[in-house]
This record gives C-alpha cells, structure tokens and sequence, in this order.
C-alpha cells in the first residue's frame, strides 16, 4: 500500500484514456485523475484496479460503483411513483439504504486512502440524486404532479392575485354613497335604448342635431338576403329602431314613467358617442345623473343638492356656480362648474324640469316641479385622482390601475 504524494511523476493527460492497459498504466493514471479533478477520478475508479489501492479501498470503491449502477438503473426503470419512492428507500434510505450502507464503511478506510473514497462517495451520491430528481421529475408530469405522492410542503405557496375594484367602479360607489345620505336612491335603466326614451320624452324632437346618425350609435341589425351556403350569403343591413344610449337622462324618464312623486334618484352608468378617442374623450363614458321630483322643488335645492354633493366628494372649500345654458328636458337650464384647486372646472348641466317632460311622463306640471342634473364621472374621479389622460382609465394596464 503506497500513498499518493504530489511528487510522484504524472502522465499527460492525453495518455490518459481508454486506450491505455491496466496493469501498465495504473499507477499512473490514478495519479493524474488524483490531480486533475473528479470527472476523471470517475473513469479511474471505474476502471482502474492498481496495485497501488489497498483491498479495503478497492471493495468500497467498487461496492460504490455497484451502488451507482444499479440505484441509476432502478430509477431510469420507474414507472410510477411508487417505483420511484420504492428506490429511493432502497439506494438513498437514510437508515439503511444501500448508500449508506457503504458510506458507514468509509470509516475504516485509511487515513490516506480517505481523500479518494470521499471524493467517489460524493460522487455517487450526487448521480444517484440527479436519477432521483430525473425520475420525479418524469413520474410528476406523467401524472400532474400533485398526485404523484410527493408533496414538499415547505416550497411556498402559489401567490393568489388579488383583483380590485376599477377607479370608475370606485368613483360610482362613492357617489351612490354620498347621495344615497341625501335620500337619492340609485336607479338603472338599459344601454340599449329606444328613441322615446334617449330623446323624444326628453324633449329632443326628429329634427334635433343630437340626433344626427353621425353623434350616435344606432344599432342595426343583418339579414341574409340571397345566396346559398355559409360562404355565399348576401347579407343586408336594416336600420333598427334602437340606439346605444347617448346620456342618462333616460333613466329619468323610466323613474317617472313607473312611478309617481316625490321621486329622489340617481342613475350611474355608461353613455355612447362616436367621439375619437383623446385625453379627455372617450366613446365611452359613465354620467351620474340626478333627478328630484315633489310639490314645490326649486333651483335652490339643486343648487344645495350640488354643493353638499361636491363639498362630499372634492372637498368641503370647493364652490359651485351656475352658468345660464340649453338643454331641451330643462328650463331653466344651467352649466355647472366647480370651483376646485384654483380654477372653474366644469362637471356637466341642470336645470328644473321641462313641463314638457313631466307631460310626457303623465305628470301633471301645475301639481310637481323638479330638477334634473347630470354630471360626467370620469371628470370627478379624474379631478379627484389627478388623472390627466381618460384613456388610462380603459387601457387596462395594471401599473396604472393597481394605484387606485
Ligand atoms: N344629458 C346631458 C348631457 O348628456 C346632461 C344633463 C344636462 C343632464 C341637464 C340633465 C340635465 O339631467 O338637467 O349632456
């Protein structure tokens, strides 16, 4: 038995190879595979039978290599999981798998000899490790992993992402809440609506410009007209009678129709136009619109209505003005602004029920009065949140909406 000193002579590693005979060249190439590394230890161990090794070295050695063979082979053999689990017991068993059968003999191997049978024990048992893995790994994706009976509950959890709630979405429930402690209670009313409701009851006859075809969004609907088969049909198009909503203020006209005063509503929901999109345009929009209807309602209480409303929602220095304007439900009408951080912003537009309106509806406008408003939402929430462009609102990019 002889130690391996540094001094002894080495060969090149190119003579170091498959070629080279035993008995010849043992000595010398345990030497080289001693110093130049583990891959090469690997081939030597497996190979090499030199004089040089002690007996007892040469058993482990080889009990090592009989361990790797045959521990690699049974998991490259699994078929399920419980082959794999069945190996695992047998090779890498903590208690007394075959593994740590032989690394309890390491102890008697000698002093000199240990750097050697340390290196290959470590050896083995990394490969026999990565056969483990490879055929958990195989076994899991056969079987959608959870139920392959190996279930490691210290890796984390998957993180659930939390949705919330949309800045408009948010914007609306507040508002419905400040109202709502004013005694407005919220009504709704369809996207989808007729011309009666969305202009004729509101005071906006045929020939009104608001009705033009090019500021609305009239539905129509397709026939087929000719031709046979899924690829030849001839389909027409026919103007129907309805349109998507253009404004809110047709939920007034639903509330009043199905119900008799004192009426005290508000209605949040989305309005139609065929605007371009830009930083404050939006084919799509929210309004909030408010209607209070009894015996004796003036432009004083809209005029309070507002103010509570606004001192609620952007603050209690905010104030509020009205603006002499048109609109064919309302007489008078009135543009509201709100004086807000320095500026008058406009909101949107009010004004006392037009008689005309409250005769459409079957009110008698001798016996009630009322006032009307209707607010844009995404200019509230917008001030509100310092929001400059409306086109984030609808863009749906989470590094904007996750700041609301
Ligand atoms: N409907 C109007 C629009 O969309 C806003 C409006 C103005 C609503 C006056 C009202 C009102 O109820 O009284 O521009």
């Amino acid at each position: 038995m002889r130690s391996l000193k540094r001094s002894e002579p080495r060969s090149p590693p190119e003579q170091y190879g498959l070629g080279f005979h035993r008995s010849e060249r043992a000595v010398s190439g345990f030497e080289t595979a001693f110093f130049s590394g583990a891959r090469q230890h690997a081939f030597f161990f497996e190979s090499g039978r030199g004089e040089s090794m002690s007996a007892n070295l040469e058993a482990f050695l080889a009990a090592l290599a009989a361990v790797q063979d045959e521990g690699c082979g049974a998991f490259r053999d699994a078929q399920q999981a419980s082959d794999v689990e069945a190996a695992r017991i047998r090779f890498l068993g903590a208690k007394s798998g075959a593994f740590k059968e032989i690394e309890k003999q390491f102890a008697e191997i000698e002093k000199s000899e240990k750097r050697i049978a340390g290196m290959k024990l470590n050896e083995v048992k990394t490969a026999l490790k990565a056969a483990l893995d490879t055929a958990l790994a195989a076994v899991q994706g056969e079987q959608g992993g959870a139920r392959s009976g190996t279930f490691d509950m210290t890796v984390p959890g998957v993180e659930l992402s939390m949705g919330h709630v949309h800045p408009i979405t948010q914007t609306i429930d507040h508002l419905k809440e400040i109202m709502g402690r004013m005694g407005f209670e919220a009504a709704e009313g369809p996207e989808v609506e007729d011309p009666w409701h969305n202009f004729v009851a509101l005071n906006i006859p045929e020939d009104h410009p608001a009705r033009d075809p090019l500021d609305n969004f009239y539905l129509s609907t397709a026939r087929v007209i000719g031709g046979e088969g899924p690829l030849s049909e001839v389909h027409r198009t026919e103007p129907m009678n309805y349109l998507l909503r253009s404004q809110t203020s047709t939920v007034q006209i639903r509330v009043m129709e199905s119900r008799r005063p004192p009426i005290r509503v508000i209605s949040l929901g989305r309005v139609y136009r065929p605007d371009a999109p830009d930083a404050t345009h939006y084919p799509m929009f929210h309004q909030m619109e408010g209607l209070m209807v009894d015996a004796g309602v003036t432009m004083a209480n809209l005029k309070t209505v507002l103010r509570v409303f606004a001192n609620n929602y952007l603050g209690s220095d905010v104030q509020i003005r009205f603006r002499p304007s048109f609109f064919p439900f309302t007489e008078p009408s009135v543009e509201v602004d709100f004086w807000w951080n320095g500026g008058w912003i406009e909101f949107g537009g009010a004004g006392m029920v037009d008689p005309a309106v409250l005769t459409a509806v079957g009110y008698d406008p001798q016996e009630v009065t009322g006032f009307a408003f209707g607010l844009g939402v995404e200019r509230l929430c917008m001030r509100r949140h310092g929001i400059t462009d409306i086109r984030d609102l609808y863009s749906g990019d989470l590094r904007f909406l996750n700041q609301f």
